[in-house]
């Protein structure tokens, strides 16, 4: 069984290619999508991809992942600076997060300075566009216990 891995992309993620192309590049979400495919492919890791808009949508997302992901990558769009409802829904998962962002939100104006995320996610990537979730496999990839490990489900680098 290969270790799964769910991509999980929030608000106005889907308009992606036609959304301020400047800040967040022209690829779309499906182009990130079959990107991050292809390259869990290499990686030997099952992948699911997900999207919503609202944020209780993405709650149940998470609700679903439960017990069946052993890693997630999250960009959570907007939610990432306000919902507590989502970070407590990613605190149950207790597997590897992954925190993305395309833009480099420190760069940006100071509301999205603070990531609810990013105080639960064992790491955050952002500013490197699209290629911050190849790279977020990647660590995934290290972090995930193989189905033979035992443990906690957290691995180390
Ligand atoms: C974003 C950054 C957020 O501040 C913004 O609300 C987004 C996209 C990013 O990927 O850079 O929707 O998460």
């Amino acid at each position: 069984m290969r270790p799964r891995v769910l991509v999980l992309n929030g608000p106005n993620l889907n308009m992606l290619g036609s959304r301020e192309p400047a800040l967040y590049g022209t690829d779309t979400l499906a182009d990130i999508e079959s990107a991050c495919r292809a390259h869990a492919r290499t990686l030997g890791l099952a992948l699911e991809c997900a999207q919503a808009n609202g944020e209780g949508d993405l709650v149940t997302c998470v609700h679903q992942a439960h017990g069946r992901v052993d890693g997630l990558i999250v960009n959570a769009g907007a939610y990432s600076h306000t919902s507590i409802a989502l970070v407590d829904a990613l605190a149950l998962v207790d597997r590897p997060i992954i925190e993305v962002h395309l833009s480099n939100i420190f760069r940006r104006e100071p509301f999205r300075h603070h990531s609810y995320v990013s105080t639960i996610a064992r790491g955050v990537i952002c500013g490197l566009g699209s290629h911050g979730y190849l790279l977020a496999l990647d660590a995934l990839a290290k972090l995930m216990p193989r189905p033979c490990d035992e443990g906690t489900g957290h691995g180390e680098f």
